[in-house]
């Protein structure tokens, strides 16, 4: 039997403590202690989409949109750098009125005020080949975008019709022009099962990427999903860890649904093999429009309070926060290799 396949028995039959062990001898080996800050921006609660589980979808009439002006984002990432922060990741639904040529202008603006000292990251959804190259020739060093889940029917059902391998080939454009990729999925969506996750696992390390976000689904009462279950964040820190072990060099944030779910949920990430915190330095009046899923935490704290919360919950479980960029490590190998090097 392959190591690997070990490891999922162990995920089969619920064994955190095996799983978590070795998840952090491997995070230790390639990270030491060091868990690496993010500063996420939701620039965007407009939404074209309409994903049934997530709180700003298109028919959610309930929701206060905003979308930031340019000055807000600069004065977020300006108090943000001279914190230290080191990547800044700007978040939102797919809102065709922050078009291309805006985030290209914004992403230079923030390049320009950070030099190449700062990486910037963006998760805006799904758009066409020519728009993600604008994006980079801009100067975005970073793209996320999560397949949600690897089932193709499942997807296609709680996306709306937006297939799973419209997704994938967005992931494909995105590697093909140089971006570090991120991806990932939700745990605990209706529908999925045990084999279910170990696809996504499967996935997420067949897919190469160099960060890989999970966390657990949270129902929101204003979506087609509100009846559904709540699945224990039991299962997210079963999947955390295994995800671990099969992508060892990943860079893999504790969520902050996680968090939401449970109080401690991002250290027991954590301590389950993830590598990432990323505080939301959004401004504070906008925090609470971008209600993903109900029980967001942080939403009356500003993300620098949050940095000074998160050094003293890592200190907890024994890490360290570093401020570093902390670039993928699995596109640094590819282009090694491509250089023959
Ligand atoms: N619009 C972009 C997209 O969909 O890729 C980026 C923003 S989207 C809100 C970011 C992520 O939030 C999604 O990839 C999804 O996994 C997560 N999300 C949405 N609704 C959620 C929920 N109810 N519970 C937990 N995570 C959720
Ligand atoms: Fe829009 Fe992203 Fe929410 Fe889907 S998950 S409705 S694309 S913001
Ligand atoms: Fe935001 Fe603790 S991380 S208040």
């Amino acid at each position: 039997m392959s190591e690997l396949s070990r490891w999922e028995d162990l995920f089969r039959e619920g064994n955190l403590k095996e799983l978590s062990l070795g998840a952090m001898k491997v995070t230790r080996e390639h990270f030491g202690n060091s868990v690496f800050l993010r500063g996420l921006l939701e620039y965007s609660n407009y939404c074209s989409c309409n994903c049934f589980y997530c709180g700003i979808r298109r028919d959610n009439g309930r929701v206060e949109r905003y979308r930031l002006d340019d000055d807000m984002i600069y004065a977020a990432v300006d108090s943000g750098f001279i914190r230290g922060l080191r990547t800044f990741v700007l978040q939102g639904g797919e809102d065709p009125e922050f078009g291309t040529d805006r985030m290209c202008r914004v992403v230079r603006e923030i390049k320009r005020r950070t030099g190449d000292a700062a990486a910037v990251t963006l998760s805006c959804g799904i758009l066409s080949r020519e728009s993600y190259a604008a994006l980079k020739d801009a100067g975005a060093d970073r793209y996320l975008l999560r397949f949600e889940t690897a089932d193709t029917e499942l997807h296609s059902y709680l996306r709306d019709g937006v297939s799973l391998e419209r997704r994938l080939k967005a992931l494909e454009d995105l590697r093909s022009l140089g971006f570090q990729t991120g991806s990932g999925f939700m745990v605990g969506l209706p529908g999925e099962d045990d084999e279910l996750i170990l696809r996504n696992i499967r996935l997420a390390r067949k897919l190469e990427l160099d960060m890989i976000g999970i966390g657990p689904f949270i129902p929101h009462p204003a979506t087609p999903l509100r009846d559904a279950p709540q699945v224990p964040l039991e299962k997210t820190l079963l999947a955390t860890a295994l995800l671990r072990l099969f992508c060892p060099r990943a860079h893999i944030p504790a969520t902050t649904a996680a968090g939401s779910l449970e109080p401690d949920g991002r250290e027991k990430m954590l301590s389950c093999g993830a590598n990432v915190l990323m505080p939301n330095i959004s401004p504070v009046e906008v925090k609470p429009h971008y209600l993903l899923y109900p029980g967001k935490i942080c939403l009356d704290e500003d993300g620098l309070h949050c940095i000074g919360c998160l050094g003293g919950r890592v200190a907890a479980v024994g890490r360290k926060l570093s401020f570093d960029r902390a670039d993928g490590l699995i596109c640094k190998r590819r282009d090694r290799v491509e250089a023959g090097t």
